[in-house]
């Protein structure tokens, strides 16, 4: 048996890395957290168009011609053979990779989408006065790609745990944390400089996005078409008393 290496610094890193977005999005999915919602939803952008570059000029096993998609149907007849034909993705992963993919695309579209309709936010902001803020079901199929993508992310650890019972020496799981499988023969890979320079970039890249996010909570990827109201100067007691049910301003005067 060899110690291969399969997936190179920058592709654990964009896993991770989007696990952390992922989760992060989920839990910031909440009227108050709208506005990390929407960050983390663009940070998951840089790194969605990360990963498509690094399919096209990435190295082996990462790169989307190097999906053995044309095998599935092979595949599918010798699912749970015990013999480990792919060093890379197998064919079945290698659909839901790309599905992943493609839904992420769609969910953060569909984000961008609602937070200008809905809530007249974000580069869309200006759909929110326009015939678009009909759309009042955008949300819900942002929703649905979301819980699509659940779904996938099932499938993906589902695949893991199978592969884990099939293929124990090939050691899959670890590989996503150290980048070695191990393997019959060595089949590693090694990355160009102008894979490290990129990868490298896009780091910087989304580093960079990120603080520019902090030091600029009101720019215009979140900003809202509407001035914001300050209701403690309008009225401190509402915001007090009851505010934490109802958001708009209060309809009677205390005075
Ligand atoms: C715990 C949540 C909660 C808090 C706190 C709260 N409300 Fe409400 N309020 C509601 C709900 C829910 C309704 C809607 C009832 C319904 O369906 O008609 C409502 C209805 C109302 C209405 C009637 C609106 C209408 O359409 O006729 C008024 C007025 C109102 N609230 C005033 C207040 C004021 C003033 C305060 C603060 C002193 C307050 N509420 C605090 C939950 C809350």
């Amino acid at each position: 048996m060899n110690k291969s290496y399969i997936w190179s610094l920058p592709t654990r890193a964009f896993h991770w890395l989007f696990v952390v977005g992922i989760l992060v999005a989920f839990l910031t999915d909440d009227d108050h957290l709208l506005n990390y919602h929407a960050i983390v939803g663009y940070a998951l952008l840089i790194l969605l168009a990360f990963r498509i570059l690094w399919g096209v000029f990435g190295p082996k096993y990462s790169k989307f011609k190097d999906f053995p998609t044309s095998e599935i149907k092979q595949y599918s007849s010798t699912i749970f053979s015990k013999e480990s034909k792919y060093i890379g993705h197998n064919p079945a992963a290698s659909y839901i990779m790309i599905i992943m993919l493609v839904c992420t695309f769609l969910i953060i579209l569909t984000g961008v989408l609602t937070y200008g309709i809905q809530e007249g936010k974000g580069i869309l902001g200006f759909l929110n006065e326009t015939y678009f803020k009909n759309m009042k079901s955008m949300d819900n199929i942002h929703e649905f790609f979301a819980n699509f993508f659940i779904f996938l992310i099932v499938l993906h650890l589902i695949g893991i745990v199978v592969d884990k019972f099939l293929h124990k020496e090939v050691e899959t799981l670890k590989s996503i944390f150290t980048g070695y499988k191990n393997s019959k023969e060595d089949k590693s890979i090694k990355l160009n400089i102008f894979q490290k320079l990129f990868a490298g970039l896009m780091f910087i890249l989304l580093i960079a996005f990120l603080v520019f996010n902090l030091l600029n909570p009101k720019n215009m990827l979140v900003a809202s078409i509407n001035k914001p109201i300050d209701y403690k100067v309008q009225n401190e007691f509402f915001v007090e008393e009851c505010a934490s049910c109802h958001t708009l301003y209060p309809t009677i005067s205390f005075a």
